[in-house]
């Protein structure tokens, strides 16, 4: 068990070879996400760790029959091709849902979000340049611009998403990020969304210094409840380069993913994309074209949102009943996550392998989404509450509630107990 464990921290031996590698892949180091993975194929094990959708609502047959009638008609999805036009046909349709008026020339293809992070990194940033991002946000950015090397900058975030007046203090301070990388909607690890006034206060930030946004809406297809604003791209054409994803709301296992920029940086994205991988998988493209021309995704989307938001409810109500009073966690209106904030001086890595070998349920530590300063999030987490069904969500709270009660009375923890 321990030996597993150890896994969290132990690297392979380094090559001969090292010496030979680029400057930033020297430095780098695996993200301790990524690290967590051979922890969570433990069976008995309930992981609110990785964002998963639920296994459950995974639309499998009908992405089966799409397959079929895609195969049957044509068989030009086995060959090289070009991005499928009525692809991005269904995109552009889908966008107006989130408030975003766009046309087909305005959307590229992508592997997955994380592709579009990484091109849309690549375009706006040179070797060295300032990026801003928040002191706690997804890693995959990180993993996106770290081969540029950039100054990261920080910028703080409460419980409304981030501080726009701490990123206006810093642009007015001189700083001179080549874009802001945002999550206004779910965000993730944080479960907060942006309302109306920062989003126009941000895009009012774009114009006034020129700032590129990328908007990163893995999760805007998943509002749950509360009042439902545009994304930002909405609200700004030039400034606002949007990332979308059909990851979260169909299967990650697709790899498909799309931009929304303006026409003229499509062909540049080409190169880039080019470089790299050619094109987003035709098959992929043709089948994912065929679902959508069934017309089964806004079922399907509904499905997810009553699932997932009885799911988040479960969660909430649980760690009201199991977490010890000094916890505090975020009450998310759409996304997949909670974040919980343990009291200061808990470390949540060393209690995440605790949590694993005794109670057998895993979670990401907080220390795993920051920039620099780790030790600010050393007492946080974040639980994923899509991926395990109802009966699951509570007995994994219940598990790392006791060992929070736990930690009270044999660890480190003073912890205020319920009256
Ligand atoms: C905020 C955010 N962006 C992007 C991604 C990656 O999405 P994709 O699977 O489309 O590459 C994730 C995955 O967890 C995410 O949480």
């Amino acid at each position: 068990m321990t030996d597993d464990i150890a896994t969290l921290t132990d690297a392979p031996p380094r090559p001969a070879i090292e010496h030979a590698l680029a400057g930033w892949a020297r430095a780098s180091a695996p993200s301790e996400l990524r690290e967590i993975l051979p922890l969570l194929a433990r069976p008995g094990l309930l992981s609110f760790a990785l964002g998963m959708p639920a296994a459950d609502l995974l639309p499998a047959e009908a992405y089966l029959r799409a397959t079929r009638r895609a195969l049957e008609a044509d068989p030009l999805p086995m060959q090289y091709g070009v991005p499928f036009e009525p692809l991005k046909r269904h995109i552009v349709g889908m966008m107006a849902e989130r408030g975003v008026h766009c046309r087909e020339e305005q959307i590229f293809l992508t592997t997955g979000a994380q592709q579009g992070m990484s091109l849309l990194a690549r375009l706006l940033l040179d070797e060295g340049g300032q990026v801003a991002v928040e002191a706690t946000v997804y890693d995959g950015i990180h993993g996106a611009v770290k081969p540029l090397r950039p100054e990261v900058l920080t910028v703080p975030s409460d419980e409304g998403g981030i501080r726009v007046d701490a990123l206006e203090a810093m642009l007015e301070g001189g700083a001179r990020p080549a874009f802001v990388y945002l999550i206004p909607e779910g965000h993730n690890p944080l479960g907060v969304s942006l309302g109306m006034e920062r989003r126009l206060r941000l895009v009012e930030l774009a114009r006034r210094f020129h700032l590129p946004l990328v908007e990163d809406d893995a999760y805007g297809f998943l509002r749950y409840d509360g009042e439902r604003v545009p994304a930002l791209r909405a609200l700004d054409e030039d400034w606002v380069l949007y990332v979308g994803s059909f990851s979260k709301i169909l299967a990650p296992g697709l790899r498909v993913g799309w931009l929304v920029v303006p026409e003229a940086l499509v062909p540049t994205l080409s190169i880039l994309k080019h470089g790299s991988d050619l094109d987003v998988t035709s098959v992929a493209q043709r089948c994912l074209s065929s679902y959508l021309d069934s017309g089964e995704l806004p079922a399907h989307l509904e499905r997810l949102r009553t699932a997932y938001r009885s799911r988040r409810d479960v969660m909430l109500d649980a760690l009201e009943r199991h977490f010890p009073r000094a916890v505090r966690w975020t009450a998310p209106a759409g996304g997949m996550f909670v974040w919980v904030s343990l009291p200061d001086g808990v470390d949540t890595v060393r209690l995440l392998r605790r949590a694993v070998a005794t109670e057998q349920v895993a979670f990401v530590p907080g220390a795993a989404f920051c920039a620099h300063d780790a030790g600010d999030y050393a007492h946080c987490m974040r639980l994923c509450f899509t991926s395990l069904p109802i009966d699951k969500i509570e007995e994994g709270v219940a598990r790392l509630g006791r060992l929070l009660t736990d930690e009270v009375r044999v660890g480190p923890l003073t912890l205020v107990s319920p009256d």
